[in-house]
């Protein structure tokens, strides 16, 4: 495909909006055409699956929780992200499949094998240019998240929080084109470290 693939992943509040927007205001700036999407949603259907899974009064099986997510994706890439590569765009995307093996997998002890086969299955083998894994200590998941609205995710526990940190670190490390970023640090300066992962993976050439 003519366009580069970029996901942002990482636990909740480790500043993946902020920066996917940051990156998404620079290379439109350089005269990139960008497409800032995220998961679960992206589209009217995708949209309205978001709204019941992370509706916080629901209570959702893990494997329920898993088919969500996945029918989210499914339509997501087929409607939005494939026809935006074919159209030569750098589509930046707030989540993907590592976020299933991270949450559903690490975190509620879903089978790796039954969550690759439907991601597989649900991003017709799309995989990412380059996929950014943003890790901050969890006391800042307390410091920056004083104000927000918690979704159902956000309100699990540190317990649950630390199962998935130790998840996406292991991810990160046997995924192709995956790397850390700190996310402890301010913002301008994940920002530099972004652009910087961007030109080494060539994604900008
Ligand atoms: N590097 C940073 N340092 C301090 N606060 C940050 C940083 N990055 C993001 N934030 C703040 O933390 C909160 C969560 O950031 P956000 O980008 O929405 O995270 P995510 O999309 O990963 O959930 C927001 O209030 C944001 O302004
Ligand atoms: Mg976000």
């Amino acid at each position: 495909m003519k366009g580069k693939f970029i996901v942002f992943e990482g636990p909740d509040r480790s500043g993946k909006s902020t920066q996917a927007n940051l990156l998404s205001k620079y290379l439109t700036n350089k005269g990139f055409c960008v497409l800032l999407t995220r998961e679960p949603g992206g589209d009217g259907v995708a949209e309205d699956i978001r709204k019941i899974v992370l509706r916080p009064e629901h209570k959702v099986s893990p494997m329920a929780e898993l088919f969500l997510y996945e029918a989210a994706r499914a339509q997501h890439t087929q409607h939005i992200i494939i026809p935006a590569l074919e159209d030569g765009k750098i589509v930046i995307c707030e989540r993907y499949t590592m976020s299933s093996c991270a949450y559903q997998g690490y975190g509620r002890g879903i089978d790796m094998e039954v969550i690759n086969t439907l991601n597989n299955a649900a991003t017709l083998n799309l995989k990412p240019d380059l996929t950014l894994v943003f890790l901050m200590s969890d006391k800042y998941f307390t410091q920056r998240g004083e104000y927000l609205f918690s979704d159902r995710l956000e309100r699990e526990d540190e317990v649950f929080r630390l199962k998935m940190r130790k998840g996406y670190r292991e991810l990160a490390a046997k995924t192709k084109n995956a790397v850390i970023i700190d996310a402890d640090r301010a913002v301008a300066q994940i920002h530099k470290t972004v652009l910087r992962e961007l030109a080494g993976y060539g994604v900008l050439d």
